[in-house]
């Protein structure tokens, strides 16, 4: 097992952008290194965690105030955290870094039309159609990062490329060792 801090990849991007399938990936490459790995996705708490919670501002907030006590208890104790959600809001975001151990903030972007286009669950035409009130990007808003720590353009990168780019980017911060080949 490779030793290596705690810290928390929090990947921000409106749905379809391509978060989940961008934290699976880097997963997959930390497990490869044997890091010790903990992904949080909005599509699978929000069935658990906060499956009371809908998408208004107020339980948006709520949302990721839960996430954020787990990622706090993780990433102190030395996990790889994870995080993909929406997270549209730049003053919960601003939270998440004052309570998580070295938060490092992954804006995952792609233009709304493409988004749109990939329509993976069917529900921008459905948001489009006027049948999802709040939905992000359509009716509802997204900040996006003024100032994020890494930004991938999904429409413009393969994944192993942008994968590639993470990891060299916590190795240079000392987050996560060099693979060695001996
Ligand atoms: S967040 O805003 O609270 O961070 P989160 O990432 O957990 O959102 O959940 C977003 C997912 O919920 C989307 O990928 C989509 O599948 C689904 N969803 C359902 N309704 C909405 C909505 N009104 N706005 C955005 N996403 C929605």
């Amino acid at each position: 097992m490779l030793q290596h801090p705690g810290f928390v990849l929090w990947f921000t991007g409106l749905s379809g952008s391509g978060k989940t399938t961008l934290a699976v990936a880097v997963e997959q490459a930390m497990r490869t290194r044997t890091m010790r790995v903990e992904r949080l996705d909005g599509d699978t708490v929000r069935q658990s965690l906060t499956r009371d919670l809908g998408f208004s501002k107020e339980d948006r907030d709520k949302n990721i105030e839960r996430v954020t006590f787990v990622a706090k208890l993780l990433s102190r104790n030395n996990v790889a955290v994870l995080a993909a959600f929406i997270s549209p809001y730049r003053a919960m975001r601003q939270v998440i870094r004052q309570e998580t151990t070295n938060y490092i903030e992954v804006f995952v972007d792609a233009p709304l039309e493409v988004c749109a286009s990939r329509d993976v669950k069917g529900l921008y035409a459905k948001a489009l159609a006027g049948q999802i009130p709040n939905f992000t990007g359509v009716n509802d808003p997204y900040e996006a990062p003024e100032a994020p720590d890494l930004h991938i353009r999904t429409d413009q990168e393969p994944v192993d490329q942008s994968v590639q780019r993470i990891l060299t980017w916590l190795e240079q911060r000392g987050l996560t060792p060099p693979l060695r080949n001996d």
